[in-house]
């Protein structure tokens, strides 16, 4: 079977505060550990974030929260509704982010993510992204704890 992709009709944009209840609903619907609803809001208002999303007929099949650090920017966020999932929104968001990312001349494109995400650790090592290191135990997960990866794509040619 073909592989299904991103509609040319879907492109990535800048997401405002009148996007918030399809973001919460996104986000409980799509992701195990969601962020809250001020979370979210928090994301929209604070300037040093770039909150982008894709929507087929007006209503949100994904969204990315990009962080601008001093030095580095930070994928802080990134969910695909479960039935759009494997058509590339996820690879699109986060070719956006690193152009935005590149934009804000930061020097690293960094992420943190659970050890036993292998969907989400397949999109980042097809974007570019390594594995500079891991936090043992920081997520909980059920009654136990988690890894976290620490990932990160290089963005200044010849800094690594
Ligand atoms: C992780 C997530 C954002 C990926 O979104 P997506 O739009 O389905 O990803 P893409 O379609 O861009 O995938 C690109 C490539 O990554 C790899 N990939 C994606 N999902 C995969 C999976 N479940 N298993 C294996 N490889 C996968 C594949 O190589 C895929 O290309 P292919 O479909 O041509 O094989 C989505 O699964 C999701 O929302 N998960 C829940 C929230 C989450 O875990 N977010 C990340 C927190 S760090």
């Amino acid at each position: 079977m073909a592989r299904r992709t991103v509609s040319l009709t879907m492109r990535p944009e800048r997401l405002e505060l009148d996007d918030l209840p399809g973001l919460v609903a996104l986000e409980g619907e799509g992701q195990p550990h969601p962020w809250s609803k001020a979370q979210l809001h928090n994301a929209l208002v604070d300037e040093r974030a770039h909150v982008l999303g894709m929507k087929a007929h007006a209503v949100l099949q994904g969204f990315a929260v990009f962080y601008r650090l001093p030095f580095e920017a930070e994928l802080q966020a990134i969910t695909v509704a479960p039935q759009a999932r494997r058509q590339g929104i996820a690879s699109v968001l986060l070719a956006h982010g690193i152009t935005q990312a590149r934009a804000w001349n930061s020097e690293r494109l960094l992420l943190e993510v659970r050890a036993s995400n292998q969907a989400a650790i397949a999109v980042y090592r097809r974007a570019g992204f390594q594995q500079d290191g891991v936090r043992r135990g920081y997520y909980r997960n059920g009654a136990g704890r988690e890894d976290a990866w620490l990932m990160s794509l290089p963005l200044v040619a010849g800094k690594a």
